[in-house]
């Protein structure tokens, strides 16, 4: 373990010192590399992975395995930040058992530290269970995008009283259960204040406005490269998709007009064993 090495007991302090987290997706060694050199709190291998790195057009099939292959490789590449695994869905929906099992699998065989689930009230035995055998848990609650065709699809959460008020049921409950931090994902941005002012833990918010505890965002959204849907409270920091688009088009044309390799990325060999090999040849 490196010397700065991030703990949970890290992450709860920053809320008391008044630090905003940052957090950030990662789901392979070279993001993971990124995510450590640029600093991050917390890096995310999100089920996230499923659409902005499988091509699936949500998180619904994301597997136990695709979770610790990729957990895996991040956990090589990204050394000081703290690493969350997602369970992907249906790793904990079925039994309390089932689920520390599999919280157990993704630290065990992934590498990751903690665990992320999504879910409120419901989930709090769930939760608790898995705490208790060990494995610290982080909440997430708003929109969850596993079970988002059952909230009529990727929609803002908690926009009138009564919906607002069950997502501070959610918070306090799964805070209760044992979490030691929580993400909340779209909801306005007051009711964000209201929560992170509620609860103790850490509220890492994902369109859930300033202020909360810090902010999440997934890597690809940040750096620009996938647009294949692209929510309205992302900011794209860079567009890294154009930036590969150009050298691979720059690639393809070099190749076609002979103009790469260049004697620069070519192998020479001595005039005189090429001789004899052509010598060779011919015999
Ligand atoms: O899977 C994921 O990337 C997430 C973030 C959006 C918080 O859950």
């Amino acid at each position: 373990m490196s010397d700065n090495k991030v703990t949970v007991l890290d992450i709860q302090q920053a809320k008391e010192d008044g630090r905003k987290l940052v957090m950030v997706t990662a789901y392979d060694y070279p993001l993971g590399l990124l995510a450590d050199e640029a600093g991050m709190d917390i890096v995310l291998v999100g089920d996230s992975l499923g659409m902005v790195v499988l091509g699936m057009d949500g998180t619904v099939e994301v597997t136990m395995e695709h979770m610790i292959h990729h957990i895996q490789a991040v956990v090589r590449g990204c050394k000081a930040p703290l690493i969350v695994g997602d369970m992907p869905f249906m790793s904990y929906n079925i039994s309390v058992e089932e689920a520390v099992r599999n919280a157990g699998r993704l630290v065990k065989e992934g590498g990751c530290e903690v665990v992320k689930l999504e879910g409120g009230v419901d989930f709090a035995p769930t939760i608790e269970a898995i705490v208790k055998a060990g494995i610290p848990v982080m909440g997430h609650i708003g929109l969850t995008p596993q079970t988002a065709s059952a909230m009529g699809g990727f929609k803002i959460q908690g926009k009138d009283a009564t919906a607002a008020k069950q997502i501070i049921d959610d918070a306090k409950a799964i805070e209760d259960a044992g979490c030691f931090s929580i993400i909340l994902e779209a909801v306005p941005a007051p009711l964000g204040k209201l929560i992170s002012e509620t609860v103790t833990v850490p509220v890492i918010g994902i369109g859930a406005g300033p202020d909360v505890d810090g902010q999440v965002l997934v890597i690809h959204d940040v750096v620009g490269l996938y647009d294949r849907f692209v929510p309205k409270f992302v900011k794209q920091y860079a567009n890294v998709k154009n930036v590969m688009l150009d050298a691979l088009v720059d690639y393809k044309r070099e190749v076609a007009d002979a103009k790469f390799p260049g004697p620069k990325n070519s192998f020479k060999m001595p005039d005189e064993a090429l001789e004899q090999l052509k010598k060779m040849i011919k015999e």
